[in-house]
């Protein structure tokens, strides 16, 4: 059986969890905190249930099956025992990542794959303390992973191709939907994207073009209707009848002209950007937030089903 450790069950490491049992491999979770990688365990099975319950269940194996491939253990050198490849899911706090490598590197063999879920943080900072760094890459997931299957991968100068090669296989058998990236980058490839989509929203809503609720249509009912099936360079492809050289032809100057218009990164801390958290704030207020984000993970897994079908 093979067997894949998780540290830090948290919100990702719970759904890391969710996501290799449902490929089948035996899952051992481990937390610096005594008793949390246990009460993973419970919430996991929980949810398990609840998602064989909906028709939702990923993989071939039983919402039973699927649980006793989980366990638990408060001793990392015993969490590590066996393992091939090691997911780390602690917080985003360099200095707490780089004593976690350091740590494990000392209990495992320098085949076992290191793999941590760093949003922010770039490999060749994650892995400095680690000796044998051609074993270590970044596997950054989208939050829920269950329901929003892109992993990033993302090479530590010094990563083996053999190694990405595995990370893909392995992305690839549970489900997920792996991209590479050839070279290690701040905000790897989703958030740079993500945080070029928040500069010029909250540009257009600070400077009084559109509303916060009237943004999010632009991208709800229109980009994102198409982005969920095909990406940006294959909306340009389709829209000119002889493909992405003649749209360019015909739009790029205009794109151009846009594009140096956009102006600085916004102050996201200014009095102005105040009245946009406030003007999101009216729209949704605080104590609405658990409801939204369930119906968020509701259409998620409608739209997960819609592209499973297609
Ligand atoms: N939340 C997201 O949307 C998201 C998305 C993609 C990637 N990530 C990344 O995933 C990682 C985990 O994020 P999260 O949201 O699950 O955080 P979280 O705070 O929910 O969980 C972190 C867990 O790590 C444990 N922990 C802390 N230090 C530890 C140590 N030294 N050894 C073992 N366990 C330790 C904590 O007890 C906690 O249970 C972060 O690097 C984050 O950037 C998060």
């Amino acid at each position: 059986m093979k067997i894949i450790t998780i540290i830090g069950s948290g919100l990702i490491g719970r759904s890391w969890a969710l996501v290799f049992i449902s490929g089948g491999f035996s899952v051992k979770i481990y937390d610096a905190q005594p008793g949390l990688a246990s009460s993973a365990l419970h919430s996991i099975r929980q949810q398990l249930e609840q998602l064989q319950q909906r028709n939702m269940l990923r993989g071939e194996l039983s919402a039973s099956q699927q649980g006793a491939l989980l366990s638990a253990c408060d001793d990392l050198k015993q969490a590590v025992e066996g393992a091939f490849f090691i997911q780390e899911c602690v917080f985003e706090d360099l200095a707490v990542k780089q004593g976690v490598f350091l740590d494990v590197e000392r209990l495992v063999g320098s085949d076992v794959i290191l793999s941590s879920s760093t949003s922010c943080l770039v490999p060749s900072n994650v892995f400095s303390k680690v000796q044998h760094k051609s074993r270590c890459l970044v596997a950054h997931p989208v939050n829920p992973p269950y329901l929003v299957k892109l992993v990033e991968l993302v090479p530590h100068p010094e990563t083996c191709s053999s190694v990405m090669d595995t990370a893909h296989a392995l992305m690839t058998q549970v489900g997920q939907v792996p991209v590479r990236l050839h070279r290690e980058l701040d905000g790897f490839a989703l958030n740079r994207i993500q945080m070029a989509v928040i500069a010029e929203s909250w540009r257009l809503v600070q400077d009084g073009v559109i509303s916060v609720k009237d943004v999010d249509l632009v991208m709800s009912e229109g980009l994102g209707m198409r982005y969920a099936f095909i990406g940006p360079m294959e909306t340009m492809h389709l829209n000119a009848p002889q493909g992405l050289g003649d749209y360019m032809q015909r739009y790029g100057p205009g794109i151009q002209r846009v594009l140096s218009s956009f102006g600085p990164t916004p102050d996201f801390f200014s009095d102005q950007a105040q009245s946009v958290i406030t003007e999101m704030s009216g729209l949704i207020p605080p104590e609405q937030l658990s409801a939204r984000i369930e119906r968020r993970d509701q259409l998620l897994s409608q739209l997960a089903q819609l592209k499973k079908d297609h």
